[in-house]
């Protein structure tokens, strides 16, 4: 990792503000209703209880700072967080442990291959290279803190319940369908642990790391936990400080950098803010200090993400003026 101490030095932020309360409403059931017709992408179906899903649900849901929310379509609907998981147990490890040593253990650069990949690590000397596939995220959960199992596993709970300001409960259908399908990730656990890389019980953390998915939340939780990032870690809603803003910072650099998998690079060039998606159908997207976008749609591309929800958010990121790399709103206005 570099050095990147900058003790001493004036810090300062780049944010702005989002637009009109009507404006936002407005622009929210337009992102419905431009998409809830298009049937591209398939649901997951390699958890069986996942392929159940109804393809045609569709919710979207922005959050401010303040906690205000917008919705439209099905925005209460419940599914598993997935992979959505990583991001928020990155964080609470990173809060315990710090940037330099999560970073040392697991690493922040993409791996550039699918979420699951096992070559991944082999590639790279067993380093599990970011927290956001699973190699990297089964490594965090194993950092979790906690004496026991059960006790990582109730901080997990309670932890990504205080991002989403309500208490959180696993889908028990869908934790057992993936526990009893789960060789793939018991696979790449016993290879991290080959390599020294993951202490303990492997299957036991794959089995936490298995529950942590299977949370149930809605697009409106997860837009509410994105804005806790945006809000320098204290949830809108309660108030409650969860993280803080160099951990909200740190974890949104890597999501920036990986929250999409393979097509991360396309993410950013269209949407151009940190994003984290799940195989059930969601996706968070973080505009840091004005608020988060929540998704919900459970038609995935090939990499495992959502067709509509990344279609809404890119035009909700581009008629709001949310990418962080736009300095000026002229080229957007061409391009919603
Ligand atoms: O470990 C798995 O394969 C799932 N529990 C989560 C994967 C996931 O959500 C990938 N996302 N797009």
């Amino acid at each position: 990792m570099l050095d990147t101490n900058t003790d001493g030095v004036d810090q300062r932020v780049s944010t702005g503000d989002l637009p009109s309360w009507e404006r936002i409403d407005e622009r929210v059931l337009e992102a419905y209703e431009r998409n809830v017709t298009d049937e591209q992408g398939l649901v997951a179906d390699y958890i069986p209880e996942l392929a159940a899903a109804d393809p045609s649900q569709f919710g979207v849901c922005i959050a401010d700072v303040e906690g205000s929310t917008h919705v439209a379509g099905d925005a209460e609907v419940e599914f598993t967080v997935q992979s959505i998981s990583k991001a928020f147990v990155y964080a609470l490890v990173c809060q315990e442990f710090g940037h330099t040593e999560v970073g040392r253990l697991v690493g922040v650069n993409n791996t550039g291959l699918a979420f699951n990949s096992v070559i991944a690590v082999e590639l790279n000397d067993g380093h599990p290279m970011n927290p956001m596939v699973n190699a990297g995220a089964i490594a965090t959960t194993a950092l979790m803190p906690g004496a026991t199992l059960a006790e990582k596993w109730e901080n997990i709970r309670t932890g990504l319940s205080a991002f989403a300001g309500r208490q959180l409960s696993m889908d028990g259908e869908v934790y057992r369908s993936e526990a009893e399908t789960n060789t793939r990730n018991e696979a790449i656990a016993k290879l991290l642990k080959s390599y020294g890389r993951i202490a303990g019980d492997s299957s036991g953390i794959v089995d936490i790391y298995t529950r942590q998915c299977s949370l149930r939340v809605s697009a409106r939780d997860l837009a509410i936990m994105g804005a806790t990032l945006a809000d320098g870690g204290v949830n809108p809603v309660t108030k409650q400080r969860v993280i803080s803003p160099i951990v909200c910072r740190d974890t949104l650099a890597v999501l920036a950098t990986s929250g999409l998998y393979e097509r991360s690079g396309e993410w950013m060039f269209e949407i151009g803010l940190p994003g984290k998606s799940g195989v059930s159908g969601g996706i968070v997207t973080v505009a840091p200090g004005k608020g988060a976008l929540g998704t919900f749609s459970p038609r995935l591309d090939s990499a495992g993400n959502s067709v509509r929800g990344q279609k809404a958010t890119a035009f909700l990121s581009r008629s709001l003026g949310l990418n962080i790399f736009a300095s000026d709103s002229e080229g957007d206005r061409h391009d919603v």
